[in-house]
């Protein structure tokens, strides 16, 4: 994908007043996310019986918290997205389960910790089923199926197929389920994460599949759960999602399977994205204008290492320029590219998937003024590295007329002290 940008409009909390006074608060870069909008994503889902936040997507514990309240179950990948889980107010067991964590495999002490907390697993591998039947007869269980085909916005995120890492092969269901009936395991569910996004023949396919998979099963399976990959609108003319039609199809295939099997099963929905990339953005301060050449470089404050997504995977955000001030800059259109601090050539926010630097046309930004990446919500924090050794910057929360810092800055003396100090 070519990256479109250019300018994009602030809506709702975000508006670019809040934004820069957050950013005189408590300093650039930093996170910005709108509660409002976070809930109104939730309720264009509410159709399904359940819907899991992939909280990878962003997983500050504060946006946890407001998903719990907001009846959004979750899924976690790792002990330490457990942890937050736990830390958010998620109480793990009983029928509703809370929590559910998805991996491909299990180290030493994640596998205790789901074990000491009655935590389901959706094995992504046989090993993984053996590992937990081992350590827990009996555990609650969901086997998530490779069903041969995937979908994905870029190759880094396509999730099924021969050429993905993830899920149990389709071929292999009936072994791994030999190992469900070894150790007694409580099959819950199959899950499939193949994220169609808005192609909704994709979708009747994948929906298709899913049916065809629980007969195989010749089980009584009690939930289905249809992955996230629900797509959002990142440039002018993407396509918002008919969640609509979205739930219809699964419905359709639930309905199926009810009549088949003669008893309820559970409809689950696993977005991460949807929930929360139109609620968050990135604000940075305009450090440098260098003409290179042909190429006018505007450098920010904020690198790759807090937002990875154009340098990962070509992805395009639109921008805001605001003054200071928080007006938004609208005047002069130049065709710019915008780039980081970091000591690496690919930190360039502007360029395609193949790396190639791609201006695109930007209001003038002075000295001192805020560039603001929007749709940054999903993917952003969560993936933000120390690289260069930059701590992590804050995050805060707009909720009504409430402004939150949810994460403080991570301090240079934090990041040193994993090494310094060491016993022995
Ligand atoms: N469920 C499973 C098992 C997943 O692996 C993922 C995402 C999701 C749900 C949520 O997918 P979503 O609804 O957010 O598309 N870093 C990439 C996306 C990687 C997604 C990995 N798995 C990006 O910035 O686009």
């Amino acid at each position: 994908t070519v990256p479109s940008s250019g300018t994009g409009e602030l809506t709702g909390a975000l508006q670019a007043s809040r934004i820069a006074g957050a950013a005189e608060r408590h300093g650039t870069p930093l996170w910005v996310y709108d509660a409002a909008r976070i809930r109104s994503q939730i309720t264009r889902l509410r159709r399904f019986d359940v819907i899991r936040f992939a909280q990878k997507a962003c997983s500050n514990i504060h946006v946890l918290r407001l998903m719990r309240e907001e009846g959004v179950l979750v899924d976690a990948v790792s002990e330490g997205e457990l942890e937050r889980a736990l830390a958010a107010g998620y109480v793990p067991g009983g029928p509703e389960q809370p929590v559910v964590l998805t991996a491909d495999v299990l180290g030493r002490s994640t596998l205790r910790r789901v074990v000491e907390l009655g935590v389901p697993v959706n094995a992504g591998s046989p090993q993984m089923l053996e590992q937990i039947g081992r350590a827990a007869p009996g555990h609650p269980v969901w086997i998530r199926i490779n069903p041969g085909f995937g979908h994905g916005h870029s190759r880094k995120t396509n999730t099924g197929g021969e050429h993905s890492k993830h899920g149990i092969w389709h071929e292999h269901l009936a072994e791994s389920l030999e190992l469900v009936d070894r150790h007694r395991l409580d099959l819950v569910g199959l899950h499939m994460h193949i994220g169609s996004g808005a192609d909704y023949g994709h979708l009747e396919q994948v929906c298709e599949t899913m049916v065809k998979q629980v007969r195989l099963t010749g089980r009584d399976v009690r939930a289905i759960s249809a992955g996230g990959g629900l797509s959002v609108p990142y440039a002018p003319g993407d396509p918002e999602l008919d969640t609509d039609r979205y739930f219809r199809l699964w419905d359709a295939a639930r309905q199926e399977l009810v009549s088949e099997l003669g008893h309820p099963v559970r409809l689950e929905i696993e977005p991460g994205r949807f929930l929360v990339a139109g609620s968050g953005v990135l604000a940075a301060e305009v450090q440098a204008r260098k003409p290179m050449g042909g190429n006018h470089f505007v450098l920010v404050d904020a690198g790759f290492n807090d937002l990875m997504r154009p340098a990962m995977y070509g992805s395009s955000h639109q921008v805001s320029v605001l003054s200071p001030a928080g007006e938004v800059r609208d005047s002069a259109v130049l065709d710019t590219v915008l780039a980081g601090p970091l000591c690496e050539s690919g930190d360039v926010f502007t360029q395609t998937a193949a790396g190639e630097v791609q201006p695109v046309p930007l209001p003038w930004a002075e000295i001192g003024d805020l560039v603001v990446f929007h749709d940054t919500g999903a993917y952003g924090a969560s993936m933000s590295s120390n690289y260069n050794s930059r701590p992590l910057i804050p995050e805060v929360l707009l909720d009504g007329a409430d402004t939150r810092l949810i994460r403080r800055r991570q301090t240079v003396r934090e990041l040193l002290e994993l090494e310094t100090g060491l016993p022995g």
